[in-house]
């Protein structure tokens, strides 16, 4: 009892953290360009750069790194989409030998020079075609195959980035339908809407407020049932799909949660790979 009281503030304690690490930057970054009054979503872009680089990103990578080195170390291969690629902390537990091309997807470009940074540790560069930065959105279909130079990738990525792109129903059917290979995988790593109505409750409850303090990051987004759900419109019925219509785009699909995660976490995690058919 006392523990779920715990968990069911543990996002103030995030919001407040976030505040007192990037509230000044953010308004000295206001004071130098005054125009950023006008244009709110940059001004969350700036506060979320703050966040990030203000040790949000080392402990979540930190506490991930079971998940992720279980879901991406083995699956990841050929050409990598990484969406909301953050600072490229997802590029440590790549296998360099079976990955050959890193495409970070990222639209807020104070984050490029750690994604660079992490990428050249790694050996990828732009100037061999192994390392592309694009800075769409997820949800811009038509941008990342362009990126792509027209070709498909054999893995996407998302580590805690479906949980901030807008109408992510959408955004996963069209990647699914348009940038994802035949037999390509997509990986998850999220926290997501949880199956107990009391702490589903609570994130519905802080979710407003922890959007505003993470660049729309809501806590409330059932992804993981996305993928399950997921139907694409097929023409044609080969491939292993039905005759023309909808069809499930997977041949393969597996969730799984994380060991030693409580059931009363606001932050319940779920990890996905789903293989197109
Ligand atoms: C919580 S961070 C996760 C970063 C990284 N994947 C990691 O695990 O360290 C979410 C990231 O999604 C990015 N993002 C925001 N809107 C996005 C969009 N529409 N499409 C793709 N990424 C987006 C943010 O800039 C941010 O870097």
């Amino acid at each position: 009892m006392l523990k779920f009281a715990a968990f069911k503030f543990s996002p103030l304690f995030g919001i407040i953290t976030a505040v007192r690490v990037a509230i000044f930057p953010t308004l000295l970054a206001i004071r130098k360009d005054p125009t950023l009054l006008f244009r709110p979503n940059d001004i969350s872009a700036v506060f979320m750069a703050h966040v990030w680089a203000g040790g949000f990103a080392e402990g979540t990578d930190t506490m991930g790194r079971p998940a992720k080195e279980q879901l991406i170390t083995p699956n990841s291969e050929g050409v990598v989409l990484d969406i909301g690629a953050g600072h490229g902390h997802t590029i440590q537990y790549l296998n360099r030998s079976r990955v050959t091309r890193y495409v970070a997807l990222e639209p807020n470009q104070l984050m490029h020079p750690k994604i660079r940074a992490a990428a050249h540790a790694a050996g990828f560069y732009e100037s061999d075609g192994s390392f592309t930065i694009l800075s769409c959105g997820a949800e811009d279909s038509a941008s990342i195959l362009k990126g792509l130079e027209n070709t498909q990738a054999d893995t996407i990525i998302s580590v805690l980035t479906l949980c901030t792109i807008p109408n992510p129903s959408k955004s996963i059917h069209n990647l699914v339908r348009d940038v994802l290979k035949p037999n390509g995988q997509f990986l998850f790593y999220e926290h997501v809407l949880s199956h107990l109505p009391d702490v589903a409750w609570w994130q519905k409850f802080w979710a407003p407020v922890w959007q505003v303090a993470f660049d729309g990051c809501r806590l409330d987004r059932p992804t993981h049932l996305v993928f399950e759900n997921l139907e694409v419109e097929i023409q044609g019925g080969n491939d292993g799909y039905r005759q023309d219509g909808r069809d499930s785009p997977w041949k393969e699909q597996q969730v799984w949660g994380m060991p030693d995660e409580p059931e009363e976490d606001l932050f319940w995690h779920r990890a996905g790979r789903f293989v197109k058919k």
